[in-house]
């Protein structure tokens, strides 16, 4: 039997990265997916290469919540996962004394007033039948700090506090519905092309990037995308307010420590 068979699931920035390999596990898991994305052409190619359904919806843009409310009124799965790091429209600097104001709000914009609207949605879509699942997709930047990247840091922490007070809300208001947030940390991604580019020097750079994980390599989308069947699953159904980190054992100790 597959672990999400009759779920109804939306999953945000679906087009490509994590929240694509989300969408597939999903799928292959039985589930009916709706993948959302601001990017038409690539969300609707990989909604009809996976087989599920395709609707644009910009994460920041209240009307569009309002309009996927009035077409899907009632849902089992949440993944807010659409995040930007800022980087893609401004160089920065995004550091704390540098970064402009501007550059800040549209890195939250994304980022917190989108998993903000996703939860509230969600919410008003699971509570008539009283159960669900919403999972957040944070980073490992929402448990640390990160000096030249400071609103994505603060927007990921946004992310991982508000998990835990719609986990506390729905509890408090006696439904099932579980919010739990997802602390991956460098996942090969299309995000990360741009850093890595493709020349001779893409192995030493890759290798770099990760020299501080105990594991020493990237983590793969199927592995986040394990986790979200696994939060989106009944078998998940006594975790709620849960942060759960994906990170090849980067937070389990630190550069810090006194040695072997
Ligand atoms: N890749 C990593 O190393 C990593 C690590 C930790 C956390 N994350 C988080 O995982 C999530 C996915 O990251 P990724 O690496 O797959 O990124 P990506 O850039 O490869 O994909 C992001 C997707 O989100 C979509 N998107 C951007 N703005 C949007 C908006 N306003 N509304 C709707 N969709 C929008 C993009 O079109 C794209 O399809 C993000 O929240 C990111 O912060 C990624």
């Amino acid at each position: 039997m597959a672990r999400l068979q009759g779920k109804r699931c939306v999953v945000t920035g679906g087009a490509r990265g994590i929240g694509r390999g989300i969408c597939d596990a999903f799928v292959r898991e039985g589930a009916s997916v709706l993948l959302t994305d601001i990017d038409d052409a690539g969300g609707q190619a990989a909604a009809t290469e996976m087989g599920c359904d395709f609707l644009r919806l910009d994460v920041r843009c209240e009307a569009d919540w309002t309009a996927l409310e009035r077409g899907e009124p009632a849902i089992d799965v949440m993944v807010n996962n659409a995040g930007i790091t800022g980087f893609e429209d401004s160089p920065g600097p995004h550091d704390p004394e540098h970064s402009s104001l501007e550059d800040w709000r549209a890195v939250h914009a994304v980022n917190t007033d989108g998993t903000f609207l996703g939860c509230r949605y969600a919410i008003r879509a699971m509570k008539a039948a009283g159960t669900g699942s919403i999972i957040n997709i944070s980073s490992r930047s929402g448990l640390v700090g990160i000096p030249g990247a400071a609103a994505y840091a603060a927007s990921k922490a946004a992310i991982r506090n508000h998990s835990k007070s719609v986990a506390l809300y729905c509890a408090q208001q006696g439904w099932a519905i579980r919010c739990n947030s997802v602390h991956p940390a460098a996942i090969l991604t299309p995000m990360w092309e741009a850093l890595l580019g493709d020349g001779p020097d893409r192995e030493a750079r890759m290798a770099a990037f990760v020299a501080d994980t105990p594991l020493k390599r990237f983590g793969t989308v199927e592995e986040v995308a394990a986790l979200c069947v696994f939060l989106a699953s009944d078998e998940s159904a006594y975790m709620t307010g849960a942060e759960l980190t994906l990170d090849g054992g980067l937070l389990a100790g630190s550069s810090a420590s006194p040695g072997e």
